[in-house]
């Protein structure tokens, strides 16, 4: 694929000789052509990424950072090319990109450097990240469980409290809570970019300005904006991002941590042994800088060289315009639900910019009946709580239908959607 000028919308024709790169959007589920509208959960991989992966274990195949032979120089090579890559589409430097198996690794790597430096571990330089009783740590109510339970379980080791900021009832952020709830003693703001639930993307710039003020430091989990949207961690100004290579045309077990380079230089490791240190004797050892510190045992190197080409894919594209057909099919989720008698979608009150992710439910059907039904038509879609159970509770549902797209998907694919849900509706007899 060419280099993208960026500048043009993505235009039906294009989108459907894209999917041509895709190859499991030719196939046919129970009898109909497929409609993959759960990108959200995971995305498909084209082609050219299927190849990097391949074309690596059938020629390259190798361990980085140890063997001296050829093979080993140019996987080495090739690993730290596709952490440069992904570091660039996301304005970090090289050094400031930390791999991992995947967004909730990277949140749980921060979580366990907070516990360690609160036992002591990491010396003067990981003071910043001891916690203790009367220190905060504050997170939202519309959060993915992977955002949630690790700063749980980080409060219940050192004593810090976790504290909530609470949404609205359409399920917006109550940024009127969270500017009360953000003072002199929180530590880390840990909020979601884009709700994987309600597809909204949060008005983060005033969190991070408020966490900042406040002397707290930000993670950001951006698994529902980096493969969707333009993303400047910079520009954003936030202190840690985390986002997962499946999310975005890459394989899973490979995602990433962005952390500032004074903070990673700062934080002791999450997991140790091979791999992370310089010097070892038997009752100590002495740590390499990040991120290889970060990055203990035989790493992921086919699915980095293949998340970096799936980074190649997207950039080729365009981000700009992918988020912007996204938006547009967003838009034509919520408006074509709202409009079906019977459906409440969740969060469609809330006015803020969209991705193409919509969740619904049905009063009267379970969501695991209306994936059925979808199915049955060859519609892909999630069902259930979508991870993010106290949401949900918030909003007075157990769970619910969610339709997610991405830049290969259509607008007559979301029509053929609309119209599964009119169908479900009809089928089970639940029209008010
Ligand atoms: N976090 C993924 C989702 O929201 C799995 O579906």
């Amino acid at each position: 694929m060419s280099a993208s000028l960026d500048v043009t919308s993505l235009a039906d024709a294009e989108i459907h000789r894209l999917r041509e790169d895709f190859p499991i959007l030719q196939t046919q589920v129970n009898g109909h052509p497929l409609v993959y509208l759960d990108s959200g959960a995971t995305s498909q991989r084209p082609q050219a990424v299927l190849d990097a992966e391949r074309g690596f274990l059938t020629t390259l195949n190798s361990a980085v950072h140890r063997g001296a032979h050829t093979l080993a120089a140019e996987a080495t090579e090739l690993f730290e090319d596709a952490r440069a890559t992904v570091a660039r589409f996301v304005g970090a430097h090289d050094d400031e990109i930390v791999w991992t198996s995947n967004a909730t690794e990277a949140i749980n790597l921060v979580a366990y450097a907070f516990s360690n430096a609160s036992v002591g571990r990491g010396g003067a330089a990981a003071e910043k990240f001891r916690l203790g009783e009367g220190d905060e740590i504050v997170t939202t109510e519309m959060e993915h469980h992977a955002n949630l339970i690790p700063w749980q379980e980080l409060a219940a080791r050192t004593g810090a409290s976790l504290r909530v900021i609470p949404v609205d009832d359409d399920g917006a952020l109550r940024l009127d809570e969270a500017v009360r709830l953000i003072g002199p003693r929180t530590r880390l703001v840990a909020v979601t970019h884009v709700s994987n639930v309600l597809g909204v993307i949060n008005p983060v710039e005033q969190l991070i300005a408020a966490a900042h003020e406040a002397g707290a430091l930000v993670l950001l989990d951006a698994c529902q904006s980096v493969p969707h949207l333009p993303i400047d961690v910079k520009a954003l100004d936030v202190d840690f991002a985390v986002f997962s290579g499946h999310k975005m045309l890459g394989p899973t077990g490979v995602g990433a941590l962005y952390g500032r380079r004074e903070l990673l230089e700062a934080m002791p490791p999450f997991l140790t042994g091979g791999s992370m240190i310089t010097t070892v004797t038997t009752t100590s050892a002495e740590y390499l800088p990040p991120p290889q510190r970060f990055e203990a045992g035989t790493q992921r190197v086919s699915q980095a060289i293949a998340l970096a080409a799936a980074v190649d894919y997207l950039s080729a594209v365009g981000m700009t315009r992918i988020a912007d057909h996204e938006a547009a099919l967003g838009h034509r989720l919520v408006e074509g639900l709202s409009a079906i008698d019977g459906v409440r979608v969740l969060g469609a009150g809330i006015d803020l910019p969209r991705v193409g992710l919509a969740s619904f439910d049905i009063p009267g059907i379970h969501s695991h009946d209306v994936g059925q039904f979808l199915d049955d038509q060859g519609i892909a879609v999630r069902v259930g709580h979508h991870c993010a159970q106290p949401l949900h509770r918030r909003l007075g549902v157990t769970s619910s239908t969610r339709a997610s797209t991405y830049l290969y998907s259509t607008e007559s694919e979301v029509d053929a959607f609309l119209e599964g849900v009119a169908a479900t509706i009809e089928f089970f007899g639940v029209r008010s």
